[in-house]
């Protein structure tokens, strides 16, 4: 099994009956899709979810995961998703599939927090790259900001800008060895312009590791 699958299987072992769930975005959250699919399927498990994606709303619908929105729960048991980096804290960067504002407000609203990943997602500190989405309005100033902080380049895809579901763009920043997570997380969340980004702080409560051969789990208290 890959270490991704084996990381998703864990993380769904812990959904009971009757729960409202949040459904994050990628290919770990894929694997996860589809071992809940198949426990809706075996043991008649009633659950609901919010999709952080249209890409994520269209497996639940193939899966036949039913849905629900957080206008109708805006309080929901429990959250799983993947990230692109976890450091030792359980700090995440997330994003880089472009669904992070969403990911985010689902994780906010989520009394728990599942993290699912593979051991090459760990790293002692948040070095990669941060995703920062932007109003388009304000995307030149908010360019400015960022330049003081790192350096942003602005995503694209297929040679073109690369948009959200949301209809922003995602400027990704390099902002080095993260020495203080949650400060540059307030730096930029004080930039104008700037709707979301990547830097998962204090949100996770569970970490579901997966490796070649074995799960790690890791839990925090929600803070
Ligand atoms: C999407 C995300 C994903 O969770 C993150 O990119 C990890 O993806 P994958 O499970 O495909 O490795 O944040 O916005």
């Amino acid at each position: 099994m890959e270490p991704k699958e084996r990381a998703a299987r864990s993380a769904i072992s812990r959904i009971q009956d009757g729960q409202v769930l949040g459904f994050g975005t990628g290919s770990t959250v894929q694997y996860a899709l589809e071992a809940l699919a198949e426990r809706i399927r075996d043991e008649d498990l009633r659950v609901l979810g919010v999709p952080t994606s249209l890409q994520t709303q269209r497996e639940c619908q193939r899966l036949k995961i039913p849905l629900t929105t957080l206008e109708e729960h805006p309080s929901l048991h429990l959250a799983f998703d993947g990230a692109d980096q976890v450091d030792d804290d359980l700090q995440c960067i997330k994003g880089y599939g472009g669904a992070l504002l969403r990911e985010k407000i689902v994780a906010a609203a989520a009394q728990r927090l599942l993290i699912m990943v593979d051991d090459s997602k760990l790293s002692p500190r948040l070095n990669k790259p941060v995703p920062v989405e932007v109003m388009p309005f304000g995307m030149g100033v908010a360019q400015t900001f960022l330049q003081k902080l790192g350096r942003p380049v602005l995503r694209s895809k297929d040679g073109d800008t690369y948009w959200t579901d949301n209809g922003n763009p995602v400027i990704d920043v390099d902002l080095g060895t993260i020495a203080d997570p949650a400060e540059a997380a307030r730096q930029l969340d004080a930039i104008p312009g700037v709707v979301g980004h990547g830097l998962f702080i204090d949100l996770t409560t569970e970490l579901h590791v997966g490796t070649a051969t074995s799960v790690r789990i890791i839990e925090r208290e929600p803070v």
